[in-house]
């Protein structure tokens, strides 16, 4: 079982609309058995996203989908009972992913879930701009220092910046030890979107947009791969083979 968060200590850089993909990419595309935790209260934009998706497609049986559950209790006692829970149920998930509010003080979830490891990997969406780049590296070398993968990508990319500016960025990432990833994301206003032509939502729990994730951004599919690795890769070729 892995745990993975798309996650940044910024308000507004992707994190749910990440989550979510990834959630839906590797149940409905690779086929793994995931659960997804909203801890983001009050508003729970993971879960209303679910449930405004469910109240708009009636015909579809919730049992058939990953469970999203809101988690609301911020305490270090139900950090460690939630960490029970997963333990127990690391033979039948294989994905864990969470979905956490913008801030990362220590009485936040995401801090309590990194410091007792029970995060495995946490994806850092970065907007280009001085201060959200210098923010999200000393985030990344926290996470790191509690033994976390991180992977780092630029999110909201206009494309208008020039290569050699990503070229400097990428080997100052490394220079500082750190994995910055090459799939980098533009913006889309089809990701701003709530529903496309068919009133699907692109951020979708009960399905992957698969034709209008490939034309709005291939590299997002490059990051989840990346993110998942060579066997989702695998599983990728069977699911789309089956098609
Ligand atoms: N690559 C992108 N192109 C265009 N819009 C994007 C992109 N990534 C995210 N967005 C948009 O940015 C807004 C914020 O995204 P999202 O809600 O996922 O961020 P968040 O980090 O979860 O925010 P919060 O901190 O409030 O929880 C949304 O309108 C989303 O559609
Ligand atoms: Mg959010």
């Amino acid at each position: 079982m892995e745990v993975v968060s798309f996650f940044s200590a910024k308000g507004g850089t992707g994190k749910t609309t990440f989550n979510l993909l990834f959630a839906s990419y590797l149940s409905y595309i690779c086929k793994k058995r995931v659960l997804m935790l909203d801890f983001d209260g009050p508003e729970y934009n993971a879960l209303l996203t679910r449930k405004r998706e469910l109240a708009v497609n009636k015909d579809v049986d919730e049992k058939e989908l990953y469970p999203l559950e809101m988690v609301n209790d911020r305490s270090i006692n139900s950090v460690n009972s939630l960490a029970k829970r997963l333990d127990a149920l690391k033979e039948h998930i294989d994905y864990v992913i969470m979905d956490f509010g913008g801030s990362f003080e220590p009485t936040d979830a995401v801090c309590q879930m990194a410091k007792a490891k029970v995060l495995d990997t946490v994806v850092i969406p970065v907007e280009m701009d001085g201060m959200a780049i210098s923010s999200a590296k000393s985030l990344a070398k926290v996470f790191q220092s509690f033994g976390q993968r991180t992977i780092l990508f630029f999110n909201k990319v206009h494309g208008k910046e020039k290569p050699e500016l990503y070229e400097a960025l990428d080997e100052w990432f490394a220079k500082n030890d750190l994995n910055i990833s090459k799939n980098r994301v533009k913006m889309a206003i089809s990701l701003k979107r709530d529903s496309d032509s068919d009133g699907m939502f692109l951020r979708s729990s009960i399905c992957f947009p698969k034709k209008d994730i490939k034309a709005i951004n291939p590299a997002i599919i490059n990051l989840f791969d990346e993110v998942v690795g060579y066997e989702g890769q695998e599983q990728r070729q069977d699911a789309k083979s089956g098609d």
